[in-house]
């Protein structure tokens, strides 16, 4: 009930402006977001390259309908590559991109306009010899979203994407996507979707999870476990037992378990953090909130006692 009303809260343009208009929220908001702008995001990426950890990166914003903010989202990414490269951090850092960001959603030709625009991306990471992954958005982009991945993979076969365990569909995805070369992101899915195409049950998403760890990492692909989950960090790890350290990794998100997260890499595996930073924090924010009640818990109290 909670998570639904937030992620409806997520698409609000009205409670959008009030929480953006709040001061009090930004501490709270800087637990999950790195900061406004490239220094912050290099400096953090700095930070967490240090204790051995792997980083991408993601220049926040969503649903665009205006082709120029798409056109700014582009050269944002690849001010951030240049930065990347300055510091020396491209290695182990890498970006990840919503298409919904550089114009998916554009009226006109918004799916070849979104097309080109991660070809831009696509083509300044490659020069820099870092990668891409696309995020995965609600569940009438997916289609899309496969579609262009395989489009970029032409020329750029590197290009990962994330499948969400909670849509009926993905065991099927995975199987698709468990070939040779093919980086595939494995989360559990952040928005709210319909029963008609997602589980609705917290056991049956884990569940689809599992079913899904099982068919990437028995696969020839890269399997990336984005998850906080402990239990689905036993299964993928036991899973994983037999495959090479560095044909697979271990993802979760800035600001979360991040005590796990060097535990994690301590022990051996490639761990990388999902680092986000920019002004468009908003729908972000409000997903960090819906994943977990004691994170609304924690946003409101830190609104009365600041
Ligand atoms: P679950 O939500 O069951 O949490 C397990 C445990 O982790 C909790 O008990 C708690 O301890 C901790 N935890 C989880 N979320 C927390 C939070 N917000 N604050 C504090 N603690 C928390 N989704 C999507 O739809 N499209 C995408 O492209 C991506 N991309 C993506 C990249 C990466 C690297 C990660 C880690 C996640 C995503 N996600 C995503 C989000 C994902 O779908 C999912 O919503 C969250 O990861 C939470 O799910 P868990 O698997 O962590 O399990």
């Amino acid at each position: 009930m909670l998570r639904s009303t937030l992620l409806a809260a997520s698409r609000s343009e009205a409670i959008r402006e009030l929480v953006e208009r709040t001061p009090l929220t930004r501490p709270v908001v800087k637990r999950f977001i790195s900061g406004d702008d490239v220094d912050a995001a290099v400096a953090t990426t700095g930070e967490v390259l240090a204790d051995g950890r792997y980083v991408t990166l993601d220049h926040l914003g969503e649903d665009t309908r205006d082709a120029e903010q798409a056109t700014a989202t582009v050269e944002a990414y690849l001010d951030l590559l240049r930065r990347l490269e300055l510091a020396g951090h491209t290695d182990r850092a890498e970006v990840s991109v919503k298409l919904s960001a550089v114009g998916q959603f554009l009226p006109v030709d918004g799916e070849k306009i979104a097309l080109e625009n991660a070809r831009r991306i696509c083509a300044a990471a490659g020069a820099v010899g870092t990668t891409v992954t696309l995020d995965m958005e609600d569940h009438t982009t997916t289609d899309s979203t496969l579609g262009i991945l395989h489009e970029l993979r032409v020329d750029f076969p590197w290009v990962g994407a994330v499948l969400q365990a909670y849509l009926r569909r993905t065991e099927q995805d995975c199987r698709d996507l468990a070939h040779a070369g093919s980086r595939v992101r494995l989360c559990k899915g952040a928005y709210k979707e319909p029963a008609s195409v997602a589980f609705q049950d917290k056991a049956d998403v884990d569940l689809s999870y599992v079913r899904c760890l099982k068919v990437l990492m028995a696969g020839e692909g890269y399997p990336m476990v984005a998850s906080h989950d402990p239990r689905l960090i036993a299964i993928a790890t036991e899973l994983a037992k037999d495959r090479p350290r560095d044909s697979y990794e271990f993802q979760m998100l800035y600001g979360i378990r991040p005590d796990e997260q060097r535990r994690i890499a301590a022990a051996g595996h490639r761990m990388r953090v999902y680092v986000p930073y920019g002004d468009e924090w908003y729908g972000y924010f409000m997903r960090r909130l819906a994943e977990r009640p004691a994170n609304v818990a924690f946003f409101l109290r830190s609104l009365i006692t600041t």
